[in-house]
Order: structure tokens, then sequence, then C-alpha cells
């Protein structure tokens, strides 16, 4: 186990299931603490978003799951929008600057996916909240499976140029999920704004797809608490809260 200064204990494994799992099985014996991170070479049932698999080949990318302890709940979409910056402050701080985010937390680059971020809580106790926030960064790949590449376009650090070490993209996204989790209960107005301009939707139109199907129109507001409030192409104004959203892009 190394710590980091950011407070973090760094839990190395081999090959495992999900380090998503191996922090779940240390919540339910009672040995996780905030911000203990779950690090693996290679994961044989790596989860992504909507019961997805995410690949995670030996060596190739960072499979880091942090375990999120805070004293009270934490809203869901704060959490969302922390954990899909700090992915691309992680990113950026290696180097990368022409990334940026797409709804709700994926990091991309000219539109093929470089990260994704799987947060998750089990049972939560409002008097003992616990979350496991599970970062996928393809780090070193040159190619990826045919299979992969043709339900999305997928992209790695090494193949935007960035010669990075796992290690390395360890370390900057344990920096950046500290500083972004700890927004969530100080600076939301920070977190909102930030998330704005790394998804491009600071002006103009935007697309929405809620579960009564897509929204054009522009946006007028976007508030963890409140919500999202867009002037549709017909002059009224809709609101959803964020949790409802399944897409949302600039349409300009
Ligand atoms: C997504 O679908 O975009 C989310 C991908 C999350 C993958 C990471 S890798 C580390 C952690 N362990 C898992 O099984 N999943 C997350």
């Amino acid at each position: 186990m190394t710590e980091f200064p950011e407070g973090a204990r760094i839990v190395r494994h081999g090959a495992v299931d999900s380090t998503s799992e191996r922090a779940f099985a240390e919540l339910a014996v009672g040995n996780a603490r905030h911000m203990d991170v779950h690090v693996a070479t290679e994961q044989t049932h790596g989860r992504g978003r909507h019961g997805r698999v995410w690949r995670s080949p030996a060596g190739e990318g960072l499979y880091a799951s942090f375990v999120l302890l805070p004293e009270r709940p934490w809203n869901g979409a704060a959490l969302t929008i922390a954990l899909g910056l700090a992915a691309l402050d992680a990113v950026s701080a290696l180097g990368l600057t022409r990334a940026a985010l797409k709804w709700p937390n994926d990091v991309v680059v000219d539109g093929a996916k470089l990260a994704g971020v799987l947060a998750e809580t089990r049972d939560l106790d409002p008097r003992r909240p616990a979350y496991v926030a599970g970062v996928g960064i393809d780090v070193r790949q040159t190619m990826f499976p045919a299979e992969l590449v043709a339900e999305r376009p997928v992209t790695s650090l090494a193949l935007c140029g960035i010669a990075a070490s796992v290690e390395d993209v360890l370390r900057a996204l344990v920096r950046a999920v500290a500083e972004r989790t700890a927004r969530i209960e100080s600076d939301i107005g920070t977190l909102e704004r930030d998330f704005l301009r790394a998804a491009g939707l600071e002006r103009g139109r935007v697309r929405a797809e809620v579960a009564a199907g897509p929204i054009l129109g522009t946006l007028i507001a976007f508030a963890v608490e409140s919500g999202l409030r867009i002037r549709t192409d017909a002059g009224m104004e809709s609101r959803f809260a964020l949790e409802h959203v399944r897409a949302l892009t600039s349409i300009e």
C-alpha cells in the first residue's frame, strides 16, 4: 500500500474482477477509508455505465476505484460532474489540452472516448454515506479491437501523442479527484461553470434527451440543485432534474 500526499491510500492489485468490486468488498468488511484508491493492472470483469463491459487489458489503461466517505450524502449529479472534471483535469495536467467532457462524464477527444466514470453506491445509509467512483482511462493502447471500434470511436493518451505511464496518470487523477470532490460541498458553482465550459455548453443552442424524447432550444440554466432549464424552439420553458437527462450536446 502506498500513501499519496492527498491523504490517499493506494491499494494495488494485479488482475482482479473489477477494482470497484474490490472497493465495495473492503467497505463491506469495515476496512475502507476515505480516499482509498483500488488500482489494478488488469480487470477481468471491468464494468462500464449502462451494464456495458469496460475493456481492461493488462498494463494498457488506468483502472482505479476511489472510496469516498463524505459526512453527508452528496447530490448524485454533483458527484457525477466532479468526477468527470477530475478525469479531464488529470489528462489536461499531462498535456492533453484538447480533451472535452461529454454528458454526463465521458472524456472525449475529437468525439472519441478516452475515459469513463462509473460512480456507484450500494444500500446508501444517509448517516454513513459511501460511494465508489470507478475511473477508466485508456493510456497506452495503440490499437483497439474491431468490435469496440465498431461500437463507438475510442482513443488513448498514446494515440493522442501523450507518452505518460499508467502511474503518471494515477498520480494526476488522485490529485484531481481530491480537488474536485472537495468542491462538492464548498463550491458547487465552480463545478457547474467548469462543466459547462468543458462540455462546450456555455452558449448557444442545445439538444437534451429526456424520457419524453429530444428537446431542442437555448440553455437558460444548469444547476445541480434546480436542474436544467431550456427555452425550446417553440418558445416554451422546459425544466428537468439532471438525473433525468440522458444526453446533452451543443448543436451550434
Ligand atoms: C463508462 O462506461 O464510461 C464507465 C467506465 C468505468 C470503468 C472503470 S475502470 C475502474 C472501475 N472498475 C470497473 O469495473 N469500472 C470502473
